[in-house]
């Protein structure tokens, strides 16, 4: 199949607009937004943007810095396309992306983290999923100054949330026919939390995916063997922090930030956005690469391709994905990838490509 090829335009109008909750966000969260949702204009993706505000950027506006109409609005479309949220360090508000993450329950964290054709790198054939638990451990925000001088956070763990996104990580690599799932912990340490961790993962590897190969290590160990040879590991199972942490280690292999989409899976909604954050060092220069958020775009598409049945959303999703491949291979490149495009014209560079 040409990949290239457009589908239908007839098609795409006959075909009804999927609603999909649209949050710019903080820092070059609009810059890059704005750049995805003209590359998804050109590819005549069945989109309808409701925008919503949340973070620095809702609370310029009077607003909280989640405001209820924002969750709500992700509730009633169950799709959302989010850029970065700035969080104040060391004080000021809890964590937007944590807030909402918890609020609706998005329990997985999905971040691919592949190898690009035209992005040269110490390693040139990473293929790795990262699944992070999403909702509790060390992020709970439950800390706590006991005395001057002494303070507390509560790292959470579950059965319940264990066991489901050892369930989780599981069937997706079973499913997407990946070779194999390592769980990192420190369960020499914390016997309790990390522990549960890996045994909840160990009983829902022996009672219902058996036979798929399983391997546990210690994240010291494991981070010290991924940053020698990064192939030797495949679908990657982490409880939060750890999950935050190796996947920004991750995207080191593949290029930067600038690369690794990301997507946040409850039973009811998902939260497409990616695994950077709000880069203030660049915000506003319009330098940001927008391709980490394309790429958390095309998994959106992929998802209402998967959950609502349209499949011009996933061939739509291919034509996109093809067209940035091309543009990386022709050395149409952002200037984290070593290229002297800025945001706009990276995003000018995949259009020229959807339309050749
Ligand atoms: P960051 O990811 O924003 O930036 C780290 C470095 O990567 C910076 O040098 C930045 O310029 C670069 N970078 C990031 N994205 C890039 C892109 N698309 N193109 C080119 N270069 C890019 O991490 P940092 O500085 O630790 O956090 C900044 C703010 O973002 C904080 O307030 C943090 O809480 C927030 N954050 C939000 C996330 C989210 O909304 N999901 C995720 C991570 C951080």
């Amino acid at each position: 199949m040409d990949l290239r090829r457009p589908v239908s335009s007839i098609t795409v109008r006959s075909m009804k607009a999927h609603r999909v909750v649209l949050i710019p966000g903080d820092g070059i969260g609009p810059e890059v937004t704005e750049a995805v949702k003209r590359i998804l204009a050109a590819a005549e993706a069945p989109i309808e943007w409701v925008q919503h505000l949340a973070g620095l950027a809702a609370l310029a506006n009077g607003k909280d810095v989640l405001p209820p109409e924002t969750l709500a609005a992700v509730r009633e479309h169950g799709v959302a396309l989010k850029g970065p949220c700035t969080t104040p360090v060391g004080k000021g508000f809890s964590s937007i992306n944590v807030q909402l993450r918890k609020k609706l329950n998005l329990y997985a964290a999905v971040r691919p983290v592949r190898s690009l054709e035209g992005v040269p790198t110490r390693f040139s054939n990473v293929d790795l999923v990262i699944v992070r638990e999403n909702t509790e451990g060390l992020y709970s925000g439950i800390e706590s100054e006991v005395t001057t001088g002494v303070v507390t956070s509560m790292k959470v763990a579950t059965e319940t949330a264990c066991t489901r996104i050892a369930r989780w990580a599981f069937r997706y690599s079973q499913q997407r026919r990946r070779r194999k799932v390592t769980v990192f912990h420190k369960a020499n340490i914390m016997k309790l939390t990390d522990g549960m961790f890996i045994r909840c993962a160990q009983q829902v590897h022996e009672k219902e995916f058996g036979s798929f190969p399983y391997q546990e290590l210690i994240i010291d160990a494991g981070c010290m063997r991924m940053v020698q040879d990064p192939t030797q590991f495949d679908v990657l199972l982490l409880e939060n922090l750890y999950g935050d942490v190796v996947s920004d280690l991750c995207a080191g292999f593949v290029g930067g930030l600038g690369v690794v989409p990301g997507a946040n899976i409850g039973e009811e909604d998902a939260v497409f956005e990616a695994v950077h954050g709000s880069a203030p060092d660049i915000a506003g220069k319009g330098i940001a690469n927008p391709l980490a958020l394309l790429m958390s775009a095309v998994m959106m598409l992929n998802h209402l391709g998967d959950t609502r049945g349209d499949t011009s959303c996933r061939q739509i999703g291919q034509r996109i994905k093809a067209a940035y491949n091309c543009a990386l291979a022709d050395g149409q490149k952002t200037s984290d990838l070593g290229g002297s495009l800025g945001t706009a014209q990276f995003a000018d560079a995949v259009i020229e490509r959807l339309r050749g």
